[in-house]
């Protein structure tokens, strides 16, 4: 079932190649170089990116690297960032392609070459720039209001699968919307805020889980949800720091 497979696949995307250093990043940095060729693959992912476009000389850019650094570490690869050197002659109609005039740039694509980029324009800062994209990001996940609401919106579109989070908070948590980023062409995504689990404890569904965090999963067509017991809740822990 795709479903179970999500959280490999989603591991698999983020788990992405090293390139090279370019002067303003180290080897080890969570930035990562790209060049045209690894930009066109990147932005073959339906998902959100950064990406800085750089040149190593720029004084601008070298405070920014620390920031932006602080960035990727935050958002732990779920949503990555990257840097071009535009002083890089094999990059040139790259950054030529994008509009880059003034050094840094920095462009938020919200999912790869399917939608287009937004320039940043805010505070050269880390925390600026950190809660702008979690902003940006193209979720599409609907927010659930009521219990009845559930049945209505999986009734809806009976075509697709549909996947619920049941969670204790209204904030719906990074990874799931980064999950239903990637994957909104294949199902609906939702979220709702379940009190004390009293909707999740009317289900009367087996969970050994220790989670408060429920995935439901609905197959097309079907109104009644299996209980997704994965490695999302486990994974969801990382994304808020
Ligand atoms: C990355 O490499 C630099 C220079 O080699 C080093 O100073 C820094 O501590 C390293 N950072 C990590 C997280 O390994
Ligand atoms: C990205 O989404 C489009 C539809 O929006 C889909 O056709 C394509 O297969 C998706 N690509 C990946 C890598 O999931
Ligand atoms: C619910 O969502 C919040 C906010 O995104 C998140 O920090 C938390 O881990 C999630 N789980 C629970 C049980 O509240």
């Amino acid at each position: 079932m795709l479903f179970a497979r999500l959280p490999i696949l989603l591991l698999t995307a983020v788990l992405l190649p090293s390139f090279v250093e370019a002067g303003l990043f180290y080897k080890n940095s969570s930035v990562k170089m790209l060049d045209a060729k690894s930009f066109k693959k990147v932005m073959r992912e339906n998902q959100t990116s950064i990406v800085a476009f750089v040149a190593p000389w720029c004084g601008h850019c070298r405070n920014l690297a620390p920031e932006y650094e602080k960035v990727a570490k935050s958002f732990n690869s779920l949503v990555p960032l990257y840097a071009v050197d535009c002083d890089a002659e094999a990059n040139k109609p790259l950054c030529g392609q994008q509009g880059v005039q003034g050094f840094p740039t920095v462009k938020l694509f919200p999912r790869g070459s399917q939608a287009p980029p937004i320039e940043y324009r805010g505070e050269r800062a880390s925390k600026a720039l950190f809660s702008w994209a979690m902003g940006q990001i193209p979720h599409g996940i609907r927010r659930l209001k009521a219990k009845s609401d559930i049945t209505k919106w999986v009734e809806q579109s009976s075509d697709k699968p549909h996947a619920i989070l049941l969670n204790t908070s209204t904030k719906i948590p990074l990874l799931w919307k980064v999950i239903a980023n990637k994957y909104s062409h294949r199902m609906k995504f939702g979220s709702f805020h379940d009190e004390g689990g009293s909707y999740f404890g009317s289900l009367e569904l087996e969970d050994n889980s220790k989670s408060d965090n429920k995935v439901l999963f609905f197959a097309p067509g079907s109104a009644d949800p299996v209980l997704y017991e994965g490695e999302y809740a486990a994974r969801c822990t990382v994304d808020h720091r």
